[in-house]
C-alpha cells in the first residue's frame, strides 16, 4: 500500500510530508515495536539526566556494544555531575581510553564543572540551556530534554538520519545544510505530543536494529507501508554515501627510551591531536635512510623531551588508521644518554613500566605499552625471567 504525498506547508516553511492519520499510524507503529524490541541497556534503566547524559555522550561517533561496558565502568566511577567535576581529568580520561574522539570526554567533564559552578550540578531540561554547555549540541540537548525529561525536543543521529531520509525517499545529501534542515524538520513533524522519550529511542533503535546501513530488513520494519523509499525499491541508494575523502599515508616514529626500569612519556599538550593523553615521544618522520632516521629521532626527541638518547633497534610498525590518515607508526628502542626531561608546554616524566597502566594512553600509546611489557613478562612455560622474543 502507498501513500500519497503531502505538500502542505508546515511550521519550518518546508512541505509536509504526512498526513494527520499517517503521523498518527507512524507513532503508533514505531511505540508499539519499540514495547516489543527495545534491548535492555545500562542506560535505559534509569531517566537520570547525568546517565542518559553520559550515555548521548559515549554513543556520538560509538556503536552501542563497545558503549555499554565504557558506561557501566564510568558511571559506577563518577555516579554524579559532583563527582565528575571534581574528578581528574586524567582519571576521566583512563575510563575513556580505546573510545576516542577523546574530546568528548574532556568537553563532558568541562560541562560538568560549569553545571556545579553555575548551576548546583543540576542539568537543565531546555534544549537551549542544555546547547550552553561545552559538547552539547542539537542532537545531544534533545536527546537529553526527551529523553530524560519528557520535552517535546526532536532528535537527528546517525541512525535516524538514515531511517528519516528512506522514509521520506531523500535523495540529496543528508550531512549538507539544506539536508540537515530538511531531516530535522521530518523530525520536528512526526514528534508526539506525548511519549516522547520512548518514541525518540524507539527511532534509533528502529535505525539501529532494522533500519540498518545495509541490507535494511524491511519485511520486518513496522514503517514499511509508510517508507517512500521502500516504496520505490530506493532503500540501497538512500541515503546518498557520505563522499569518502582521499586517505593521506603518514609515516611516525615513536620511541620507548629506557632508563633504570623506568620509560620516557609525555602527556600530550593542548592543541595537539591527544590533548590531555599520555604517549611515548612521537612525530612525524622525514627520514627514510637508517642513518638519516636515527639522526632524526636524536633530534626529534631532544626537542619534545629535553632527553638525549641513542637510537637501537626498531621493535615494531604499527599501523594504525585515524580519520582520513594512515598512519605507519615505527616503534624503536633507544637508550638513554642524558638531559632533564622537560616538555615545553606538555609534561614529561620518567615512569615505572608496572605504571603505564595508570595513564591514559592513545591508542597506538597503549599498543606499544602492552608490547614493551609482554617483551618484559617470563615466557607462561619458559624458565623464570625469560624474556619473550620480539616480533
Ligand atoms: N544512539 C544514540 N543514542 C542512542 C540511544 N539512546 N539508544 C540507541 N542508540 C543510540
Amino acid at each position: 500500500m502507498g501513500r500519497a504525498r503531502q505538500e502542505r506547508g508546515n511550521r519550518n516553511g518546508l512541505a509536509a510530508h504526512f498526513t494527520a492519520a499517517q503521523k498518527g499510524s507512524l507513532r503508533r507503529r514505531v511505540l508499539g515495536w519499540y514495547g516489543r524490541h527495545a534491548r535492555d541497556l545500562p542506560w535505559r534503566r534509569s531517566r537520570d539526566p547525568y546517565r542518559v547524559w553520559v550515555s548521548e555522550v559515549m554513543l556520538q561517533q560509538t556503536q552501542v556494544a563497545t558503549v555499554r561496558e565504557y558506561f557501566e565502568r564510568f558511571v559506577a566511577s563518577f555516579p554524579t555531575v559532583e563527582a565528575l567535576a571534581m574528578a581528574d581529568e586524567t582519571a576521566v580520561l583512563r575510563l575513556w581510553e580505546g573510545l576516542g574522539y577523546y574530546r568528548r570526554a574532556r568537553q563532558l567533564r568541562a560541562a560538568a564543572k560549569q553545571l556545579v559552578e553555575e548551576r548546583g550540578g543540576e542539568i537543565p531540561d531546555e534544549p537551549e540551556e542544555l546547547r550552553k554547555l561545552p559538547g552539547i549540541g542539537r542532537y545531544t540537548a534533545g536527546a537529553i530534554a526527551s529523553i530524560a525529561f519528557g520535552r517535546r525536543a526532536a532528535i537527528l543521529e546517525a541512525n535516524t538520519i538514515r531511517l528519516l531520509s528512506r522514509l521520506v525517499a531523500y535523495r540529496g545529501n543528508p550531512h549538507t545544510v539544506a539536508g540537515q534542515r530538511m531531516l530535522w524538520a521530518v523530525a520536528e513533524e512526526i514528534l508526539p505530543r506525548r511519549e516522547v522519550a520512548a518514541f525518540n529511542q524507539a527511532l534509533m533503535e528502529l535505525g539501529s536494529l532494522v533500519c540498518t546501513p545495509v541490507e535494511p530488513r524491511c519485511e520486518e520494519c513496522p514503517l514499511g507501508e509508510l517508507c517512500l523509499a521502500k516504496e520505490r525499491e530506493l532503500q540501497d541508494r538512500i541515503p546518498r554515501p557520505k563522499p569518502q575523502p582521499k586517505t593521506i599515508a603518514v609515516r611516525e616514529a615513536a620511541v620507548v627510551i629506557r632508563k633504570r626500569g623506568k620509560v620516557l612519556v609525555r602527556c600530550c599538550a593542548e592543541g595537539e591531536r591527544w590533548a590531555g593523553l599520555w604517549d611515548f615521544p612521537r612525530f612525524e618522520l622525514d627520514a627514510a635512510e637508517p642513518g638519516a632516521v636515527a639522526r632524526e629521532l636524536v633530534a626529534r626527541v631532544r626537542e619534545q623531551t629535553g632527553i638525549t638518547c641513542k637510537p637501537g633497534g626498531l621493535l615494531q610498525t604499527i599501523k594504525h588508521g585515524v580519520t582520513r590518515y594512515r598512519i605507519a607508526l615505527s616503534c624503536y628502542e633507544a637508550e638513554f644518554v642524558g638531559g632533564r626531561a622537560s616538555g615545553g608546554p606538555s609534561i614529561v616524566r620518567w615512569l615505572a613500566r608496572g605504571d603505564l597502566s595508570t595513564l591514559p594512553f592513545s591508542t597506538t600509546g597503549r599498543r606499544l605499552a602492552t608490547l614493551i611489557a609482554s617483551m618484559e613478562k617470563p615466557m607462561k612455560h619458559g624458565r623464570g625471567g625469560e624474556v619473550r622474543e620480539r616480533k
